[in-house]
């Protein structure tokens, strides 16, 4: 693991953003794991700007996102299509045909979870993965449990990423309480896995993740030490609490 402490927010972003834009200028058809939640935003707003400036291209960058909600339209305000496309994809020269975000439903689950593990083998190994990680350690939605799964599956979320999430709903009883959601062996399949965390709420996943001296399925971004190219950036807040 490669731990990096920044000022705040700001700088997490402009470091995350700079590690991108160097895969970039060394490869013209980069593979891309995004991901959701407020942590990327900035590193995004830069992605957007370097784009705006033709510092850097995404006309053959592909890209797969890790999660959804269970149930909700993708013009939903709340879903992770409609987040990725108001924060990332409609600002920047990325091919509409070659962003992939899951999405699942109660009547067509499994068919949804083969349909994208079958978009994640067609991909292949991504150049960079992007994550946040819950106030509990979940990275992407695999929750704390005793089992975590391998491939994409539906997952149950906890109470306390219900009550996290529910900061961008109206009500708690709005966030659904189901996702589709990437596994941990398509998340390592990544030459690397860039972790951003900010602020005091993440202190304790943040410290759990760099001092578990086992894999911590309670916390399953300790499961990141396994990987041999994994970036950890945090901002002082998350670092100290
Ligand atoms: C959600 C997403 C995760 C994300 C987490 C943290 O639960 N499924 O992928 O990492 O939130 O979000 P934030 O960055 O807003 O704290």
């Amino acid at each position: 693991m490669r731990l990096i402490v920044c000022k705040n927010y700001d700088e997490i972003s402009k470091k995350a953003s700079e590690l991108v834009k160097n895969i970039m200028l060394e490869n013209p058809n980069p593979i891309f794991g995004f991901a959701t939640g407020s942590s990327p935003i900035g590193m995004y707003e830069n992605l957007i700007e370097m784009n705006k400036k033709g510092e850097i291209d995404f006309s053959n960058a592909v890209s797969v996102n890790l999660d959804e909600y269970m149930d909700i339209d993708e013009d939903n305000p709340q879903s992770y299509h409609y987040f990725m496309h108001d924060n990332l994809f409609s600002h920047i020269n990325i091919k509409k045909e070659n962003v992939h975000i899951p999405s699942a439903s109660s009547d067509t689950f499994e068919e949804d979870i083969k349909k994208y593990n079958e978009v994640l083998d067609s991909v292949g190994t991504r150049d960079v993965q992007i994550l946040g990680i819950g106030r509990n350690g979940h990275i992407a939605f695999n929750e704390p449990n005793d089992k975590l799964n391998l491939r994409t599956n539906i997952v149950d979320l906890k109470k306390s990423t219900i009550e996290a999430n529910s900061r961008f709903f109206e009500k708690e009883e709005d966030v659904p309480t189901k996702a589709i959601s990437m596994g941990l062996e398509d998340i390592f399949n990544s030459k690397m896995i860039i972790l951003l965390a900010s602020g005091a709420k993440k202190h304790d996943a943040i410290q759990n993740l760099i001092n578990s001296p086992y894999l911590d399925l309670q916390n399953p971004s300790t499961t990141l030490h396994l990987h041999n190219n994994f970036v950890l950036i945090v901002d002082e807040d998350a670092y100290n609490g």
